[in-house]
């Protein structure tokens, strides 16, 4: 237990240190971009080249100034009470992903059910939820894998239940392994870090969702976020 606790607080610190630091970040990041999108201002006295190596590392500047943002977004205490579609931010998230499986000649399918109903959750927030769940189904598939993004109401335990379900036909995950996958720094990967599914997990309990699996090693694996739906609120 006290092992635990003191986990608990390791992580929490590392939490605020990282938010310190992208913070710090920040500032220098977009003197870079500024810089940059001065150069790119007299690109027609440039040669063909330094234009391309300019344009490439304003793209990559862009994509670590989203990526500080979602983080700092992240660490904000989110209060707002803004209502989105489950099924909009599946699509989007889909399309982000779309392009990597393609590379790796991986099939994405989405079958969404258009009838759910919004619901309050910041919607940066579960793209990168399910960003994750795809990428670790990416990461669990090879060639010619089949992924199916789903989703779908269903009542549990009488409770009116909205559940978004990313589907593969990979690796699986073995019985040993199964009670492990959520903890921090949990990885079965060369590359990983093994904070996708515990950062996934703190993210959806905010909006009081859960997220569960079932797996067969050898077989694939089916991730569940689970949403209680508006309509079982008022019951
Ligand atoms: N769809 C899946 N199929 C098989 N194993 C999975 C799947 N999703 C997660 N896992 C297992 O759970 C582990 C933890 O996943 P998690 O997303 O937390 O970390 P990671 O993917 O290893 O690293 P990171 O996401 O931080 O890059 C993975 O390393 C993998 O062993
Ligand atoms: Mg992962």
């Amino acid at each position: 237990m006290f092992e635990e606790e003191l986990q608990n607080n390791k992580m929490q610190i590392l939490g605020k240190l990282a938010a310190t630091l992208v913070h710090e970040i920040r500032n220098p990041l977009s003197a870079i971009k500024l810089n940059l999108d001065f150069i790119k201002l007299s690109s027609g006295e440039l040669p063909a080249e330094v234009n391309q190596s300019v344009n490439s590392c304003l793209e990559a500047a862009n994509r670590m100034q989203a990526l500080v943002e979602s983080l700092l977004g992240f660490s904000r205490k989110s209060n707002s009470n803004e209502k989105n579609s489950i099924n909009d931010i599946t699509d989007i998230a889909v399309s982000i992903m779309q392009n990597n499986a393609k590379i790796l000649k991986i099939k994405i399918e989405k079958q969404l059910d258009y009838s759910l109903d919004d619901l309050v959750f910041d919607k940066n927030k579960i793209l990168q939820v399910i960003l994750n769940l795809i990428t670790n189904a990416i990461e669990a598939s090879s060639s010619n894998g089949i992924i199916k993004v789903k989703t779908y109401g269903e009542t549990i335990s009488k409770e009116c239940i909205y559940t978004l379900e990313v589907e593969d036909n990979g690796i699986g995950i073995k019985d040993e392994d199964k009670n492990k996958i959520f903890g921090d720094f949990y990885t079965g990967k060369k590359n990983g870090t093994g904070l996708g599914l515990s950062v996934c997990k703190s993210i959806l309990e905010e909006y009081n969702a859960k997220l569960d699996f079932e797996s067969d090693y050898g077989t694939g694996s089916r991730f569940f976020i689970r949403f209680v739906a508006p309509n079982a609120e008022k019951e």
